[in-house]
């Protein structure tokens, strides 16, 4: 199976503050959409609790938390990374959408990211992505974006592959 971590950071590695994302950025909703559509995605359940209207549609959501009886409409409730990660029925890629603690727990069974990087330095974020090694990892594919009306900061959409041990 091949496993994906999907996220936006910022210039610092940032990915969030105080449970929420750093910015409003509509052309990286698109992009996560489109490229999680129809697929398996694995959050933490502060992430999922964090959707302003519960499980995202057209894609199997799967939501880790310690809490036994916890329950949500649309999700799949699992207690374990490993229990998430077998849980996972959609074709393809497995999504890993977040948020720190879930990507911190699954960063060694990943092996492309889905990187957006918003040009900006957030204050005050509080939640990071682990650190990304580039000697460890290969750019596949880049594309820049100006700021304009509707996304007030410049970003990159990138594709890292996890470079293999023996190459
Ligand atoms: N920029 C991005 O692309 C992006 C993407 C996603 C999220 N985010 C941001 O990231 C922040 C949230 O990150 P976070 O680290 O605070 O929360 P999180 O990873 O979304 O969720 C943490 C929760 O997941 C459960 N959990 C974690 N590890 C577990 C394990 N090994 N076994 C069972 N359950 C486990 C626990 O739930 P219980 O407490 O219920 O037990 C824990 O409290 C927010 O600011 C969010 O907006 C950013």
């Amino acid at each position: 199976m091949n496993y994906s971590a999907i996220v936006a950071i910022d210039r610092n590695g940032a990915i969030g503050k105080q449970g929420q994302l750093l910015c409003h950025l509509p052309a990286d909703m698109k992009h996560f959409k489109e490229t999680t559509m129809g697929h398996s995605i694995v959050m933490g359940r502060k992430t999922f609790e964090s959707f302003p209207k519960g499980a995202l549609p057209g894609r199997q959501n799967i939501v880790i938390t310690r809490n036994r009886d916890y329950a949500a409409e649309g999700v799949t409730v699992v207690h374990s990374v490993d229990e998430a990660l077998a849980a996972a029925t959609m074709e393809g890629e497995v999504f890993i959408i977040g948020g720190e603690e879930i990507y911190r727990a699954t960063f060694p069974l990943v092996n492309t990211i889905h990187l957006t990087v918003i040009d900006h330095k957030f204050k005050d974020a509080d939640a990071h992505f682990p650190r990304i090694d580039m000697r460890s990892w290969k750019i596949i594919s880049e594309e820049s974006h100006p700021a304009d009306d509707r996304n007030p900061y410049p970003y990159t959409f990138m594709t890292l592959h996890r470079k293999r041990a023996n190459r």
